[in-house]
C-alpha cells in the first residue's frame, strides 16, 4: 500500500467515531476521532457502547474479520479489535460503519499496553487471530507468560480465550505455556480443526491471513482456554 493511501486511511479513521486510539504514552485515555479525549478503563460497555453487554477483545486484529463477524451475528455482545496498525483496522471499521454495527469498535494500541485502557475483570472474552509467531523472540508472543498475566488481570471470572494459529512450533508453544499456568486451564485444542466437524461454527470465520494459510496448505490449529476461577 502506498504511503500516500495509508495517510488517507488514518485520516479518515480520525473522523470515525468507532476507533480509538492511545492519547499520550503511558497515559489511559484514549482519543476518539480528532476531538475527544476520554478515559474508559471500567467504562466501556457504558460509555463506548451505550449498554451493558459482555465484551469480547479481538487481539492482533488486522482488518478485524473476528471482530466484525462475530458483531453481525451476537448484537448483544461488544467487540473491540485491537492491533497497532490503523491502516488495517481501517478496513474493519469501515465496513463495520458501512453495515451500521453499534457492537464494534477498535482501538489501536500496543498489546503490552491493554492493561492502562481496560479495568481488571472488564473483559469476558479474548479472541486471538494469528498473531506473528516472533521464532527467535519467544517472550514477544502473545502467548507468553507476561500476556497471560495480562489477560488474566483483565479477563473476568471464567473468562475464555482463543487462539487460532497456523505455525505448529507457535501453537505448541502456547499450549505448553498455557498448560504450566495455574491461573488458565485447557478445554479444547486441535491441530487441524478442519479435519473434524468444527467444534465451534465461529471457527469458520476466516480471516485475511487465514484465507493465505489455507491457500498455502497449512492446517489451522485452535487452542481454547479459561480463567480459573
Ligand atoms: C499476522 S497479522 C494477523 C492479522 C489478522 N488477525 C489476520 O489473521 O488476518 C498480526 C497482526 O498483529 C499486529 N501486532 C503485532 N504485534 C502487535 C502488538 N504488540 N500490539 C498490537 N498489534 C500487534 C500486527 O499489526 C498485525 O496486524
Amino acid at each position: 500500500m502506498s504511503r500516500r493511501r495509508k495517510l488517507e486511511k488514518f485520516a479518515e479513521i480520525l473522523a470515525f467515531d468507532h476507533v480509538y486510539e492511545m492519547s499520550e504514552p503511558g497515559r489511559p485515555e484514549v482519543k476518539l476521532n480528532a476531538f475527544e479525549t476520554k478515559d474508559l478503563r471500567g467504562k466501556w460497555r457504558e460509555e463506548a457502547f451505550g449498554n451493558d453487554h459482555p465484551i469480547c477483545l479481538e487481539l492482533a486484529c488486522g482488518r478485524g474479520e473476528y471482530a466484525v463477524a462475530l458483531a453481525r451475528k451476537n448484537p448483544n455482545t461488544n467487540y473491540i479489535g485491537v492491533d497497532i496498525k490503523g491502516a488495517r483496522i481501517w478496513q474493519g471499521a469501515k465496513i463495520a460503519k458501512e453495515e451500521g454495527l453499534t457492537n464494534v469498535a477498535f482501538l489501536r494500541i500496543r498489546i503490552e499496553q491493554l492493561a492502562l485502557y481496560f479495568a481488571p475483570g472488564e473483559i469476558d472474552e479474548i479472541w486471538i487471530t494469528f498473531p506473528d509467531p516472533f521464532p527467535a523472540k519467544e517472550n514477544r508472543r502473545m502467548t507468553a507468560p507476561d500476556f497471560l498475566s495480562k489477560y488474566y488481570q483483565l479477563l473476568n471470572n471464567h473468562g475464555q480465550i482463543h487462539l487460532k494459529h497456523d505455525n505448529l512450533d507457535f501453537y505448541d508453544y502456547s499450549v505448553e505455556t498455557v498448560e504450566k499456568d495455574k491461573n488458565f486451564k485447557i478445554i479444547y485444542k486441535n491441530e487441524d480443526i478442519y479435519r473434524d466437524e468444527l467444534f465451534n461454527p465461529d471457527l469458520s470465520i476466516k480471516t485475511y491471513y487465514e484465507i493465505k494459510h489455507l491457500v498455502d496448505n497449512r492446517t489451522i490449529k485452535y487452542l481454547l482456554f479459561v480463567k480459573n476461577g
